[in-house]
């Protein structure tokens, strides 16, 4: 299960942490509080200040950092059973994990949906407007096309009940970079076996960590990446993670030029 927490190191804001979360710094889009900027009323009152947080977190303009490529490594050796992820910067995309492997629950921008006739385009066919600061509009019904990202009061996508499977199936919980703070995702945290350990890799402690922790809780406090570089060493997979974080930069510094 991770959140905003894990592409901060990728130079993402992530929403809470004060100061630096993208909720402390919405002002300049203009909005009424925070939050407004994922809530459908506001959106079709004014859907310029959600376009442009998108236009900023454009897919292309920022990298996996060694946390998305450390669950790819898990991935690759046949240990991910799923990767949770509450985030819609599609960087777990980008480092390679299959989207099989995948429960982007709070939406992604790979494809996008038209407000009114209900008819799914690509991503293909809106970035473009986004990228020229224009409200993507359907061809068809001229109504506001909006990303499949999940705005509060909006259901989950369906492969979010994936989790009525894999929970109960995991023999491991790693919770990384997330404030457990928005429902129905932080109660995945409780949908593991009693038995199960459960590892929280955060700055701060979290969720039922802090006040019901579970006797094979472990809990380490502190910067995800340099967390995860320890984690990595006791692994023992420190060269195997690097020379996967080498390929894949290789690859997408291809893909830029
Ligand atoms: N290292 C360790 N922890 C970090 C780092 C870092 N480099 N950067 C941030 N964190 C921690 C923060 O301390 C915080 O506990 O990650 C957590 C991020 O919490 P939030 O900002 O609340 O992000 P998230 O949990 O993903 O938010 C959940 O809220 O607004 C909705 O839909 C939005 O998906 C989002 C959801």
């Amino acid at each position: 299960m991770v959140g905003a927490g894990i592409s901060t190191p990728s130079g993402i804001p992530d929403f809470r942490s004060p100061g630096s979360g993208l909720y402390s710094n919405l002002l300049q889009y203009n909005i009424p509080y925070p939050e407004a900027i994922f809530e459908l009323e506001f959106f079709f009152h004014n859907p310029k200040p959600f376009f442009t947080l998108a236009k900023q977190l454009y897919p292309g303009n920022y990298r996996p950092n060694i946390t998305h490529y450390f669950f790819r490594l898990l991935h690759d050796k046949g240990l991910l059973l799923r990767l949770y992820t509450q985030n819609i910067d599609g960087l777990e995309r980008v480092s390679g994990i299959p989207v099989s492997k995948l429960v982007e629950a709070h939406g992604t921008f790979a494809s996008a949906t038209c407000t009114v006739c209900r008819r799914s385009f690509p991503e293909k066919d809106w970035w473009a407007d986004v990228m020229m600061d224009r409200v993507p509009c359907c061809p068809v019904c001229a109504g506001i096309v909006k990303p499949d990202i999940v705005f509060f009061g909006e259901p989950l996508p369906e492969r979010f009940l994936l989790h009525v499977l894999d929970f109960p199936m995991a023999d491991l919980l790693l919770i990384l970079g997330t404030s457990l703070e928005v429902e129905p995702f932080a109660s995945l945290s409780e949908a593991v076996g009693a038995s199960v350990p459960r590892l929280l890799i955060n700055r701060d402690l979290v969720g039922t960590f802090a006040w019901r922790p579970r006797s094979r809780d472990v809990v380490q406090l502190g910067d995800v990446v340099h967390s995860v570089e320890r984690l990595v060493e006791l692994l023992g997979w420190t060269k195997e993670l690097q020379d996967l974080v080498q390929r894949e930069t290789r690859k997408l510094d291809g893909q830029d030029r």
